[in-house]
């Protein structure tokens, strides 16, 4: 059954891919306990680094065990992310980007290590604690456009869905998700259903939805990996436009390219660990608004670093072992004019 309007749905009407968000509410509901709470009153405080930063992550492992095969998804991840920053994290198919984006996003547990959202362990808090950061605290964009929206709610409706359980009027409602429309630039499809949209308006209105409760923590997985090149740059704008407008952090996993060369950070992952850091040029980030796609492809856009884990170690690449000569595992390691220098 379709239902006519919002305020009829009903938890038996949900879709399969919403349940979770729907279970958590129900759950939080069940009890007789407000989810109006504070989830920071389960926080337990920690001095994690520098205040600005709005993510630590701290020695993260994750196991998955099936059957009798361990994978190790994630081995000892240490990455820091600042408020406000435009992260793009890269890699290669299995190398841990969703594992660690499902974890800060509060799904999915470590094995071990910590994460620390605003100088908090996030694991440590309470199920009701985590029920509220999921809800309240971070947005989730995934690649599947039908994982983001109820088919049989409008776009206007999709955006309002996430404010249905809130204390809030119905007029209020509609306002603040026409102004999120807006904001988005999508609002003339306020009155669309997801299946009279393309794949790239779909997109853009599953960003007003994440963007919904105001979240600390934009989340996006592959979110141009189902649209053409054309719609595909219109989403990495829109992503730096709300970054810069609102100043909410955004970590976007991506295997394009093109959308990595547009943010000013890049983390590369591999074996589930961060191996290098690309950080945005001064001089191309000031030129970035007046270029297009083909110019932009050609200027030297990032500088690499190789990342320094906890026990100094650093991981060097093929390529660049092999242009050293480097074909055993024994380095010589020496410091010459303030510079370490690496040699056969
Ligand atoms: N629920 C799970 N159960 C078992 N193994 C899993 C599970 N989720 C992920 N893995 C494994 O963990 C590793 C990392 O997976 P992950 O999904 O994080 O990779 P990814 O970098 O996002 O890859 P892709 O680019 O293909 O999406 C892979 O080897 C994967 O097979
Ligand atoms: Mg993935």
């Amino acid at each position: 059954m379709c239902p006519q309007n919002f305020d009829e749905v009903t938890t038996e009407n949900m879709t399969e891919n919403t349940s979770e968000y729907v279970s958590d509410e129900m759950a939080a509901n069940e009890t007789g306990d407000s989810i109006e709470t504070s989830a920071g009153e389960d926080y337990s405080s920690e001095d994690v680094g520098a205040e600005d930063n709005i993510l630590v992550c701290d020695g993260l492992v994750k196991i998955y065990k099936t059957d009798d095969v361990e994978v190790l998804a994630l081995q000892g991840l240490e990455l820091e992310i600042k408020r406000g920053e435009l992260v793009a994290i890269i890699g290669k198919s299995g190398s841990g980007k969703s594992t660690l984006l499902n974890m800060i996003g509060g799904l999915e547990k470590p094995t071990a290590g910590r994460l620390y959202v605003d100088g908090h362990d996030l694991f440590a808090m309470s199920e009701k604690g985590l029920v509220e950061y999921r809800r309240k605290s971070v947005g989730f964009v995934w690649q599947n456009s039908g994982q983001n929206l109820f088919p049989y709610f409008t776009a206007l409706q999709n955006v309002e869905a996430p404010l249905y359980f809130d204390r809030m009027s119905q007029k209020d409602r509609r306002e603040k998700a026409m102004n999120l429309l807006k904001m988005i630039g999508i609002d003339h499809k306020a009155n669309s259903y997801p299946a009279q949209m393309s794949g790239g308006e779909q997109q853009r209105v599953a960003i007003a939805v994440a963007l919904a409760h105001d979240p600390q923590i934009l989340l996006a997985d592959e979110p141009t990996g189902a649209v053409d090149s054309k719609t595909s740059n219109m989403i990495q704008d829109l992503f730096r436009k709300i970054n810069e407008e609102i100043g909410i952090t955004i970590i976007i996993v991506t295997h394009d390219l093109s959308l990595a060369n547009k943010v000013s950070r890049v983390i590369m992952i591999s074996d589930g660990k961060i191996s290098t850091e690309k950080i945005m040029k001064e001089k191309y980030r000031q030129q970035l608004d007046n270029m297009t796609t083909e110019n932009l492809a050609e200027v030297e856009s990032h500088e690499e670093y190789s990342i320094l884990d906890k026990a100094r170690r650093v991981q060097i690449s093929q390529e660049a072992l092999e242009m050293a000569g480097i074909d055993s595992n024994k380095v010589r390691v020496e410091v010459k004019d303030g510079k370490i220098i690496l040699s056969k």
